[in-house]
């Protein structure tokens, strides 16, 4: 591998990393939130319990996505200098405001986790709002960051390199900011919902029907998951489509390399599945949509979208991106008929007839959250890898941006060992703490069942 893939490698691994924690940080503490009002308005204790056990679960995420964030926020500077000497001078802003989005999130954590029983129903709901608020502000800022690297705006720059004119807030407000910054927000809200889902479905399959109590608690917190997850996906789908549309007017050559479309046409096929070849120029065992592209992408059967012809070869993104984005709405668009059907056979067979949820649909629930947290993966990998081979889309190439020093392979091996660890060690924290607090001891505690 040369040095910049290798460089690519591991800036991508850190990442992908960090971004479960990040997203599930702004996901579970929207969560937290809507079972924090359902109980205010309720005062149901149990959506007070969920609260209360995924704040637990939010501490914990917390406790490794600020580590991994701070080695994000190092490897930035050190693996890519060519980089930094451009967005030092451009775009830090949001760098800079995330730190105040972070001291928000924490300080009203601190407050909810510390003195919820002495606060006012309002009060406790405020201070979980803004616990949300700084997580997705967090997501928002940095997505600012990305989006410029997308479609740079907010500065002018020499053939020599010299940067000039800067205006850092058109820099900021870059033409690919605001839909972006809505999919990502919206994406994490699904993943955070798609998790809760996933978790609380296992629970359920594994509950005996004896224990009452520990069942309503699980359908409960599966069914809130479950809407919340079902609406997140609809708006991901409609968020994405605005950025599609930012696509065809900013990137059309991602566009292009997203839906393997060589030859420039009105009309346009939205081809799904199959996998682009390079050599032959063409999808291969994709079904095609008739005139679906050109609608995606202005509305109009009749919309012109470019090929990737219309660009030099050198600049075309690699061409597994078809299979990237192909991947990340198919797990959209299979997470909204999921919970779609889950929440038709809640209404028509569980609320009119009592039949409880049949065990395949509970299964297949399961692993409704890990494949969000692949859709939240594809479409960041997606993102970073349709603008290749720039790193700031026209102006800076991603040799020009990596390090050159030596033993990049050597510290790759070590971080990834160091996140295998992390991982490990989330799983356990997790096990060993829930094990000791189960949720039947809280629900004896609340003189709901038994304590024995
Ligand atoms: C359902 C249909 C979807 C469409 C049409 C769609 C569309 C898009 C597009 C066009 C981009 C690239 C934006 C750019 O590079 O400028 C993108 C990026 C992204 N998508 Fe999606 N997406 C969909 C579903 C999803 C789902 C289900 C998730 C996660 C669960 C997701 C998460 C992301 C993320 C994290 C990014 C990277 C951030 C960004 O550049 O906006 N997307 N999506």
């Amino acid at each position: 591998m040369d040095q910049t893939t290798i460089t690519r490698a591991f800036f991508g691994t850190s990442l992908a990393f960090h971004i479960i924690f990040a997203t599930l940080a702004v996901g579970i503490s929207f969560m937290i939130l809507v079972s924090e009002i359902i109980y205010q308005r309720t005062k149901d204790k149990d959506y007070e319990l969920m609260a209360k056990r995924w704040t637990k679960t939010f501490a914990i995420l917390l406790g490794v996505g600020i580590p991994s964030g701070t080695i994000v926020a190092v490897q930035l500077t050190l693996l890519w200098p060519g980089f930094m000497k451009i967005v030092g001078q451009v775009i830090s802003i949001p760098f800079q405001i995330e730190i105040f989005a972070f001291f928000l999130e924490a300080l009203f954590m601190s407050i909810y986790v510390y003195a919820a029983d002495r606060l006012s129903g309002k009060m406790r709901v405020l201070s979980v709002f803004f616990v949300c608020l700084g997580a997705t502000a967090s997501a928002a800022l940095i997505t600012s960051a990305n989006t410029w690297m997308n479609t740079p705006a907010g500065f002018d720059m020499y053939a020599d390199g010299t940067i000039t004119n800067v205006n850092t807030w058109a820099a900021f407000f870059n033409p690919s900011y605001g839909w972006a910054a809505f999919h990502v927000s919206i994406s994490a809200f699904m993943a955070g919902a798609f998790a809760i889902a996933s978790v609380s479905a296992y629970r359920y399959l594994k509950t005996p029907t004896q224990e009452r109590k520990v069942l309503v608690f699980h359908r409960k917190s599966l069914l809130v998951s479950l809407v919340v997850g079902f609406l997140m996906s609809a708006i991901t789908g409609f968020s994405g489509h605005g950025s599609a549309q930012g696509l065809h007017e900013h990137s059309p050559e991602k566009l292009a390399a997203a839906e393997g479309l060589f030859e420039t046409q009105r009309y346009a096929p939205l081809s799904i599945g199959g996998y682009t070849d390079p050599a032959t120029h063409e999808v291969k065992y994709g079904i095609e949509i008739p005139y679906a592209l050109s609608i995606l992408a202005g509305n109009l059967p009749s919309t012109e979208v470019k090929g990737l012809f219309e660009f030099p070869e050198e600049t075309w993104p690699p061409s597994y991106v078809h299979t990237l984005f192909n991947a990340m709405v198919g797990v959209g668009m299979l997470l909204l008929a999921l919970s779609f059907i889950a929440l038709v056979y809640w209404w028509f067979f569980y609320r009119k007839r009592k039949k409880a949820f049949p065990k395949w649909l509970v299964r297949l629930l399961v692993i409704s959250g890990p494949l969000a947290m692949l859709g939240i993966e594809f479409g960041w990998i997606f993102s970073c890898s349709g603008r290749q081979p720039w790193t700031i889309y026209g102006y800076q190439r991603t040799t020009e941006a990596a390090t050159r020093a030596a033993h990049v392979g050597d510290l790759f091996v070590l971080f990834g060992l160091l996140y295998l660890l992390l991982s490990v060690l989330v799983v356990v924290v997790m096990h060993v703490y829930f094990k000791r607090n189960p949720l039947t001891k809280e629900l004896a505690k609340r003189g709901d069942i038994d304590a024995t």
